[in-house]
C-alpha cells in the first residue's frame, strides 16, 4: 500500500526539485538560514527559539526569549536571528552559533512579522496592534521609521528588489503593497467582508503573485458545514490582470474532503507548487499552480501532526517542513515522493497534560469536536482572541469576546446563559460543530447543575479555556497619560456613574449567581436587532483589554469605543454621556484605552473575586 502510495506521489511532484529565481523573503514562524544548513522556529508555548541543523535535523540550540514568540527570520546571510516576542514587546537578536541573546529592542505592542533586508542592514518588523510597520537598523538596535498602515497586520513580505513590502490584515486578509523606504502605501488588495484570518504571506518565486491562507466566516449561518470555510488567496502583482486578487476554495479541491484552519502555505523554489497546512485537521495539501485562473489543483497530501502552523519549503527544493505546534516537533517531507525524511523535537512540552489536551481539542475540527470537520474552536477564538466578527446565533447577533482573564469573568457570554465553560459541550453537539461530544450520557441545561467532573475531556478543554491571561494595556506601560488621568476622574464620577457597573479590578460587577439573581442591566442597546431573543438585559463586560477588541457591545454595532459613549448611548441608559464635551468624551476614551493598567489580580484575590482553577 505505501510503496502504491509513494509511487503515485512520485509521479505527481517529479518536476518539483529544479531551484532557480531570486529569494524573495517572507515572514514566518520557522524559517532558512540564505545558506540552507540550518533553520530556526519560535515555540510559543515554550518561549524559546530552537535552532537546527538541515538536512540532519540535529537540534543545535534552544533559546528563551519571552512570552508567545511569533516571527523569526536571519539577518541577511549573517549567522544572527531576529524573533518578534509577541507578548513581551520585543525583537530579540539571537547569535545562532553561540545560542545567545545579543540584543532586545523594545517596540510598542505585538511584533509579529518580521523580514531582514537582503544586506542585512534593515528589519521589517510588523505590530499586530496598532498596526504599523518598523524598520529597524540592524547595526544599533534603533526604530528607524514607524509607519501606521492598516488594522491589525500580521503577514509580511519582502520583494526581491527590496523596494516593496507585502503586508496582510489579520481580521480582514485586505493585503497591502507598502513602500519600503518611505512607507507609502502604494496599492491594496480588497478581500470579500467574509475573509478572515490571514497570517503570512509568501511571493512566488517569479515573484508575479504572491500566496497567503485566510478562512472565510460566513457570520449569517450559525451552523457547522455553512460558517466557515478553508482558502488560499493568490494576489497578482504584475501582468495583465495586475491588482486583482482570486480566492481558491480548499474544501472542494480534493472531492469532498474538508479540511480546516489553513495556518500556513510556502511554494516551492520552482514556483511549480503550493504546499498548504491545515492546523484544524492536521494535514497538507500539496497543490499544483496552473497559472491561469482557476490557480491551482489538487496533487497530494500530507498527514502531518496536531496543529500544524508553519509550512517551509527547503530552498533547494528538496524537501517540505511542517512544524506542529502540538507536537512540538518539525517533520520533512521528501517533494520527491512525499515521504517522512525525518523529524526533530524542537522543544519539550511546557502545558500540563490538563492544558495539553484541552488546547488540542480547542484547536481540532476532528472528532469527537465536529463530525465533518469544517470548524474548531480556534476557528472563532483563534490564540483565545476575538475574530473581529458579529456572528448571527439563534439568540440575537453575538460580537466574539476575547478570552483574556476568562477565569475571572463568569458567567459567560453576553447574557449570562452559562455557568461554566463545560457548558460549550452545547457549542459542540449544537448545529454549529454538530460533534459527538466529549461527555457521556444526557446533557443538562447549562445553567443547571455543574457538569464540571464528569468528563476529563471536558474539564482539560475548560482548563486551556479559562488559562487566557490579561495583558497590560501598551498605552499605560508609563502609567496613565494626563488625558487618561482627566477620563479616570470622569469615569468614577457620579454623573456619568460609569463605575457603578463596571466596578472593581474587573471593571464589571458581573457575578457567578443563580440563574434568577443574575445582574444584568438594560442599557438601551437592545432594541436594535430584530433577531434579539434574550435581550435587552446584558451582563457587564469587563473593560479590561477594551483597546484592542473592536467592534463592542453584543452586537457588534459600535466601531470604536467614541461610538459606545456618543451614537450608541443616545439616550443616556448607558451611563450619562450627553452632557460630555467632545474633549471629555475623547479623555473618557483615553482611560479605557489604558485598560489594565496595572495587573489586576492580585486585587481581585484581595477582594474575593472567584477564579476558575484548572485541576491538574
Ligand atoms: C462560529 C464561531 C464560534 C465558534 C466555532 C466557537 N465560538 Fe465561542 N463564541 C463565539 C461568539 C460569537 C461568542 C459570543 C456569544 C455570546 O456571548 O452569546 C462566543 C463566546 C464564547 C465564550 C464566552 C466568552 C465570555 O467572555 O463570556 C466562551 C468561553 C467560548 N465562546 C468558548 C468556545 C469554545 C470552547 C468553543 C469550541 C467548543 C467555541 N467557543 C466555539 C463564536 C464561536
Ligand atoms: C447600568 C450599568 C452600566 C453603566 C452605568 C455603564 N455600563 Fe458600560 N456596559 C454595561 C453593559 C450591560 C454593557 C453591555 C451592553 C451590550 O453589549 O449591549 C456595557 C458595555 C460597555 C462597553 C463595551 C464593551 C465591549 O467589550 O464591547 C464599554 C466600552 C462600556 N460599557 C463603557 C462604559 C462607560 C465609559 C460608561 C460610563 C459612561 C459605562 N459603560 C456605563 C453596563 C453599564
Amino acid at each position: 500500500m505505501l510503496t502504491l502510495r509513494r509511487l503515485l506521489l512520485t509521479l505527481l511532484l517529479l518536476a518539483v526539485s529544479t531551484p532557480g529565481f531570486a529569494q524573495t523573503r517572507s515572514a514566518g514562524l520557522l524559517n532558512f538560514h540564505a545558506n540552507a544548513s540550518r533553520f530556526a522556529c519560535s515555540n510559543r508555548d515554550s518561549g524559546t527559539v530552537t535552532v537546527v541543523s538541515w538536512p540532519e535535523l540535529k537540534k543545535l540550540h534552544e533559546i528563551p526569549v519571552g512570552l508567545h514568540p511569533e516571527g523569526v527570520a536571519w539577518i541577511g546571510t549573517s549567522s544572527s536571528i531576529a524573533c518578534c516576542v509577541y507578548g513581551s514587546d520585543e525583537i530579540v537578536i539571537i547569535d545562532a552559533d553561540s545560542g545567545q541573546i545579543t540584543r532586545r529592542i523594545a517596540v510598542f505592542d505585538e511584533p509579529y512579522g518580521v523580514v531582514s533586508s537582503a544586506d542585512g542592514k534593515l528589519l521589517f518588523v510588523t505590530l499586530e496592534y496598532p498596526a504599523q510597520i518598523l524598520a529597524v537598523n540592524t547595526a544599533d538596535g534603533t526604530i528607524r521609521n514607524t509607519w501606521s498602515v492598516g488594522s491589525m497586520l500580521r503577514g509580511l513580505a519582502l520583494a526581491s528588489d527590496q523596494q516593496t513590502l507585502l503586508v496582510t490584515e489579520y481580521l480582514t486578509s485586505r493585503v497591502l503593497e507598502v513602500s519600503s523606504t518611505d512607507g507609502k502605501v502604494l496599492r491594496t488588495w480588497d478581500p470579500a467582508s467574509t475573509d478572515n484570518l490571514a497570517r503570512q504571506i509568501v511571493f512566488s518565486p517569479q515573484g508575479d503573485r504572491a500566496w497567503m491562507t485566510h478562512i472565510r466566516s460566513r457570520v449569517t449561518a450559525s451552523h457547522g458545514n455553512g460558517s466557515i470555510f478553508p482558502y488560499v488567496t493568490a494576489i497578482r502583482l504584475s501582468g495583465e490582470d495586475a491588482g486583482t486578487r482570486s480566492r481558491v476554495p480548499l474544501d472542494t479541491i480534493r472531492g469532498t474532503r474538508v479540511t480546516a484552519n489553513p495556518w500556513d502555505c510556502d511554494v516551492t523554489p520552482d514556483g511549480k507548487t503550493l504546499c498548504v497546512a491545515f492546523a484544524g485537521t492536521n494535514d497538507m495539501y500539496l497543490l499544483g499552480i496552473t497559472g491561469d485562473y482557476s490557480e491551482l489543483n489538487f496533487k497530494a497530501a500530507l498527514q502531518l501532526g496536531n496543529n500544524p502552523r508553519a509550512v517551509r519549503c527547503s530552498p533547494d527544493g528538496s524537501a517540505v517542513l511542517a512544524y506542529n505546534a502540538l507536537d512540538f516537533n518539525v517533520t520533512a517531507f521528501s517533494l520527491q515522493d512525499g515521504h517522512e525524511l525525518g523529524r526533530v523535537n524542537v522543544t519539550d512540552c511546557p502545558l500540563s497534560e490538563q492544558l495539553l489536551l484541552g488546547k488540542k481539542l480547542f484547536y481540532t475540527a476532528l472528532p469527537p469536536m465536529t463530525s465533518r470537520g469544517w470548524i474548531s474552536c480556534s476557528s472563532c477564538h483563534p490564540d483565545g482572541d476575538a475574530d473581529g466578527r458579529t456572528w448571527q446565533q439563534p439568540e440575537g447577533l453575538r460580537n466574539t469576546q476575547p478570552m483574556s482573564g476568562l477565569a475571572w469573568t463568569h458567567p459567560l457570554h453576553w447574557s449570562s446563559d452559562r455557568d461554566e465553560v463545560q457548558d460549550f459541550e452545547h457549542t459542540i453537539r449544537g448545529k454549529l460543530m454538530q460533534g459527538r461530544g466529549l461527555l457521556q450520557g444526557s446533557l443538562p441545561d447549562a445553567m443547571a447543575e455543574p457538569i464540571t467532573g464528569r468528563s476529563a475531556a471536558l474539564d482539560a478543554l475548560a482548563a486551556y479555556t479559562n488559562s487566557h491571561s490579561f495583558s497590560l494595556s501598551p498605552w499605560a506601560r508609563h502609567g496613565l497619560s494626563e488625558a487618561a488621568l482627566r477620563g479616570q476622574q470622569l469615569f468614577h464620577s457620579e454623573q456619568t456613574k460609569c463605575a457603578s457597573c463596571h466596578k472593581g479590578p474587573l471593571y464589571s460587577d458581573s457575578q457567578p449567581l443563580p440563574r434568577e439573581q443574575l445582574i444584568l442591566h438594560d442599557v438601551g442597546t437592545g432594541t436594535d436587532d430584530p433577531s434579539e431573543l434574550m435581550g435587552p438585559r446584558y451582563d457587564t463586560p469587563t473593560l479590561l483589554g477594551v483597546y484592542r477588541s473592536a467592534p463592542y457591545l453584543h452586537h457588534g454595532r459600535a466601531a470604536t469605543l467614541k461610538d459606545v459613549l456618543t451614537t450608541a448611548n443616545t439616550g443616556d441608559r448607558h451611563g450619562k454621556t450627553s452632557h460630555l464635551k467632545p474633549t471629555e468624551i475623547d479623555d473618557l476614551v483615553e482611560f479605557l484605552k489604558s485598560l489594565p493598567f496595572e495587573d489586576p489580580e492580585p486585587q481581585a484575590t484581595a477582594t474575593g473575586i472567584r477564579k476558575i482553577r484548572p485541576e491538574h
